[in-house]
């Protein structure tokens, strides 16, 4: 059967001990790292907003614990920032949307949600929260999910390296002998084949930035952070070359235990592309629709617990539970489940030995931009007085100074 993103693409369900639920802590300690970046996002946009009610949606939330640490920041931000500047009567209002995919398990989402409001009533006793509303939208962020300009701030974390589709072309097609064994860009994948990763991702990104650009306010914030590359050279060898790799190589070991059917592997590819820096900037300026206010890359480690563990066994266990929690429903939808412990324990012992040579690290892309008045033309400047007057007046004009 042939691979499906909205059927097929989803963390592993429920709350048990191979969930992503209890298997996200790369993800949390990336955000971890993003916090001072949403911060001055969040603060931006509340600042110029009039009537106080924000629309703020988190994209590709999972089902997991992170999406509520990111919205537990934004209450945060404006609860601190309504007391430093004396506005005890500000009366903000937030409404969260929390969007992933249809197969997404919204249900384990929800417990989360009703956990975290009776949290967050009792943390802030003697102070009451900002009023807070949360939903859920299930659908693909390569759609349009909210009405023209009506969302202030959009966050993503760890989603954007996700393809709508295995590239165009690849899919259901057997691969050429140079792409034997391959299920992501190798170093000696062949220049067709990475040609076609790429045209997917330059698709799908310029298509996901116009559709936020139609949703967003002017003024309005997207932070976006997924797994990208160090280097502009996408043949040279790299963490995702050997995460996924090193899944090929395990998934290669179960066809020659005769438990894959060869010609399986020979149709796989994994819809994901790991951009570098350069790329990001190239389809965002090329877009004309957004101002870069910062972006950058940072490392984590593949095993998040490495702090505490030192031998790469361990290590070998750990990533390959956070990489089972990410990609266990897809495998299993294409290969079947009953070659998920196998694979996975492979793959454990596989990460255990490349982590003796090497201790692998995630780079990770974060870029925080502000939607544009006007699509860029020509020498436009970003602080041009138009836009700062039209933000006035989209925004509402406001007794006191606007910040512009
Ligand atoms: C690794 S998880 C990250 C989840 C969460 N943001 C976190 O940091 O814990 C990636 C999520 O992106 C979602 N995703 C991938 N493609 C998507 C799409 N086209 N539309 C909506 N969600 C998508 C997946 O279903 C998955 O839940």
């Amino acid at each position: 059967m042939a691979m499906n993103i909205e059927r097929d693409l989803h963390m592993a369900t429920g709350d048990g001990q191979t969930s992503y639920t209890r298997n996200s802590r790369i993800q949390e300690k990336a955000f971890f790292q993003i916090k001072p970046i949403l911060e001055k996002a969040t603060r931006d946009v509340y600042t110029a907003l009039l009537p106080r009610t924000m629309i703020v949606a988190d994209l590709g939330c999972s089902s997991g614990p992170n999406t509520l640490c990111f919205i537990s920041e934004v209450i945060g931000t404006i609860a601190r920032y309504c007391k430093e500047v004396g506005l005890p009567h500000d009366h903000p209002q937030l409404q969260f949307f929390l969007n992933d995919l249809p197969s997404n398990d919204f249900n384990n989402l929800f417990k989360l949600v009703e956990r975290f409001n009776k949290l967050t009533a009792r943390n802030h006793q003697g102070e009451a929260p900002p009023p807070c509303y949360i939903s859920g939208l299930p659908g693909s962020y390569y759609t349009r999910l909210f009405p023209r300009q009506s969302v202030h701030l959009f966050h993503s974390l760890f989603c954007l390296q996700w393809r709508s589709h295995a590239p165009e072309g690849v899919k259901g097609t057997r691969k050429t002998h140079q792409d034997k064994g391959d299920i992501y860009i190798t170093k000696t994948t062949s220049p067709t084949l990475v040609k076609l990763f790429q045209q997917q991702f330059q698709r799908d990104i310029a298509l996901f930035l116009k559709l936020r650009y139609e949703e967003l306010v002017f003024g309005g914030h997207i932070i976006l952070t997924c797994i990208g590359r160090k280097h502009e050279d996408v043949l040279r060898g790299e963490s995702n070359h050997h995460l996924y790799g090193l899944l090929a190589q395990s998934l290669q070991s179960l066809v020659d235990e005769g438990l894959l059917k060869k010609e399986k592997l020979d149709s796989f590819y994994l819809p994901v592309y790991s951009p570098s820096i350069g790329e990001v900037v190239a389809i965002v300026e090329k877009s004309g629709m957004f101002n870069m206010n910062h972006i950058k890359l940072f490392e984590t480690d593949w095993d998040p617990e490495s702090h505490a563990v030192h031998d790469s066994v361990s290590s070998g266990v750990n990533v390959a539970r956070c990489i089972r929690a990410v990609m266990e429903p897809l495998i299993a939808s294409y290969f079947g489940e009953t070659i998920l412990d196998r694979l996975f324990k492979e793959y454990a012992h596989r990460v255990a030995k490349h982590l003796e040579k090497e201790k692998t690290k995630h780079a990770v892309i974060v870029l925080s931009m502000k939607k544009r008045c006007y699509m860029k033309t020509g020498t436009y400047s970003s602080n041009s007085f138009t836009e700062s007057l039209q933000r006035a007046m989209i925004y509402g004009i406001r007794k006191r100074k606007l910040p512009l």
